[in-house]
């Protein structure tokens, strides 16, 4: 099946299988190369990106679930210079540590940002349900809220 998908504001033709998780379409036929496998099944959030800028778990979104009118945005479509101001303050910070999953994690805040921009940490505790193996989970925080405070949520 041909699919029309809008990603980091590029329109690609694939042609895959409806069921084909969007975390594929991009990884493989795309070569976006930044949105990580980790689960599988929704669980960790590194396959995280926006779709019309909602934080979504691509690893179990299949293409039939995507409308072609969609904008998908991956880390590499974030921004490229300056910095989208969440990735100022992930370097800031120096949040990452083996950074597998800090694509996730960075699409996961901005998402949120978008949508709350002074968020308490209860709001950044329901929302960036990320799983991170290094536990970088205070330093993710700490940026979020100096995103926040910085007013520069994008
Ligand atoms: S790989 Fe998608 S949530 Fe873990
Ligand atoms: S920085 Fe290593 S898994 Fe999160």
């Amino acid at each position: 099946m041909t699919q029309r998908l809008t990603v980091n504001e590029q329109v690609h033709e694939v042609e895959l299988a409806p069921s084909t998780p969007l975390l594929w379409a991009l990884r493989d036929t795309l070569g976006l190369t930044g949105t990580k496998y980790g689960c599988g099944v929704m669980a960790c959030g590194a396959c995280t990106v926006l779709v019309d800028g909602v934080a979504t778990r691509s690893c179990g979104t299949p293409l039939s679930g995507i409308a072609s009118d969609k904008k998908i945005t991956t880390i590499e479509g974030l921004t490229a210079a300056p910095l989208h101001p969440v990735q100022s303050a992930w370097a800031a910070l120096n949040v990452a540590q083996c950074g597998y999953c800090q694509s996730g994690m960075i699409m996961a805040a901005v998402a949120l940002l978008k949508e709350i921009p002074n968020p308490t940490d209860a709001d950044i505790a329901a929302r960036i349900t990320n799983l991170c193996r290094c536990g970088t989970y205070q330093l993710v925080r700490a940026a979020i809220r100096q995103a926040a405070k910085a007013g520069t949520h994008g």
